[in-house]
């Protein structure tokens, strides 16, 4: 009896090779402009101690309490593999003391995330995300110019009907302050409100401008909005970030109730829209988190950032994959002297692909042809050698491998 066939588990999928080339160019256009504007890459582990995301996403989120893959390790260690990239990149800027460095220090990076979240269109299991983190400066230019670079890298991708949502939540001691305004506010109309709003009061009053159910809704129209109680400081700093961004010619719409589902943020936050994703429309989100870097043991460090998620990327951005490799030289026939040749090819910087699967001479010519090979070496199993240049067709003997390499690197150079 066959063994049943296996699959990928729920919520996360192959990157078979033909959409490789669209991930590839995402990474390159990712890099270009955050590496051009001084940012450098990072990367982290996939997993983290238990402990850092729930004290650095916070205990009361959604990530927290429903979405992360924990588990203990053989040593008893409670392990989760990361939900989000910032909290672990804070961790790193604490440990190896990059607060010591030039601030602010500018980095990015590309990785899998994992959550457990109801897999749908545009939402995944394991996900990938593309993001960069400013950490060391409060200058509302940071939290401008982070935005400029998401807008450009999605622009540049060709991500279409982007939305920018801008908002901002002061500072802690304002919220907590907006908090228990709000608070009172939801528990006075209580009985208008969902379930689940309501068991949230306390630990997460804000949650309930997310909610889906009209009563819930409806409450919300006249609830109390944070961005009229910013205090003084707070407010200024959000109109200079509008500032440089309506100078850069960035469009936004203001969004007093853009809640975000992390608790680190302060000041800015923002989160991009693609008219061409369904439900999951949020193509990438961040904002200010300038007390996440003390939260976790580092000295007192603003920072902001954001990261975007690569499916959705790819979802809604008019593919424009990076052209393949080209193929300098298919080596056909086998044995010892075809496998030298592949060898001092490359070893001179060709791009060689080699005959694998004993294909006749008509198969040769036809796999020439699918791989695009300019040209093509013919080999005896004598080590006779002739060189077929794909384009003009002609045939020319050569005396060995080093006379074929310096006949291609010849042409290469026309
Ligand atoms: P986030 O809003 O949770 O923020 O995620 C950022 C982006 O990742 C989302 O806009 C979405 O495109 C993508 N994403 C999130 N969850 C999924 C999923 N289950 N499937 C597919 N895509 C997903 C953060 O993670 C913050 N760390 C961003 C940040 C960086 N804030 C400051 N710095």
């Amino acid at each position: 009896m066959t063994p049943p066939k296996l699959q990928a588990p729920r919520g996360t999928y192959d990157v078979l090779p033909e959409q490789a080339p669209a991930r590839l160019g995402l990474e390159s256009v990712a890099r270009r402009v955050l590496e051009g504007a001084g940012y450098e890459r990072i990367e982290t582990p996939a997993f983290e101690a238990t402990e850092l995301f729930s004290r650095g996403v916070g205990a009361s989120t959604d990530i927290v309490q429903k979405e992360m893959y924990t588990f203990t390790d053989a040593g008893n260690r409670s392990l989760t593999l990361r939900p989000e990239g910032t909290a672990p990149i804070c961790r790193a800027y604490v440990e190896h003391g990059l607060h010591t460095r030039p601030q602010p220090v500018k980095l990015w990076y590309l990785g899998s995330f994992f959550r457990y979240e109801r897999a749908q269109a545009g939402r995944f299991r394991q996900f990938w995300q593309v993001g960069a983190e400013t950490i060391g400066a409060d200058d509302p230019a940071v939290d401008a110019e982070s935005i400029a670079l998401l807008w450009t890298v999605l622009t540049e991708l060709g991500v279409g009907g982007i939305e920018l949502r801008l908002g901002s939540l002061g500072t802690p001691a304002t919220r907590a302050d907006y908090r228990g305004r709000l608070a009172a506010y939801l528990r006075a109309h209580s009985e208008q409100l969902s379930p689940e709003v309501v068991a949230r009061i306390d630990s997460n009053p804000l949650r309930a401008f997310d909610a889906d159910d009209p009563g819930t809704q409806e409450v919300m129209a006249g609830a109390p909005l944070l961005m009229d109680a910013l205090a003084a400081e707070d407010a200024e700093h959000f109109a200079e970030v509008r500032a440089r961004l309506d100078v850069a010619g960035i469009a936004y719409r203001l969004d007093p109730t853009l809640v975000r589902g992390l608790d680190y943020y302060a000041r800015t936050v923002f989160e991009f829209t693609s008219g061409e994703l369904g439900a999951q429309s949020a193509v990438g989100g961040g904002g200010r988190y300038d007390g996440l870097v003390e939260q976790l043991g580092g000295p007192p460090t603003p920072a902001c950032g954001w990261a975007a998620g690569v499916e959705r990327i790819l979802l809604s951005a008019d593919h424009r994959p990076l052209p393949r490799e080209v193929c300098d030289l298919y080596v056909a026939g086998v044995g010892v002297h075809a496998f030298a040749l592949a060898a001092e090819a490359r070893r001179a910087g060709l791009n060689v692909q080699l005959e694998l699967a004993g294909r006749s001479r008509k198969g040769q010519r036809k796999q020439a042809e699918r791989l695009g090979a300019v040209h093509v070496a013919l080999v005896e199993p004598d080590g006779a050698l002739v060189l077929v240049d794909s384009q003009s067709g002609e045939h020319v003997s050569v005396a060995g491998p080093t006379a074929a390499v310096a006949q291609i690197l010849k042409g290469r150079h026309l």
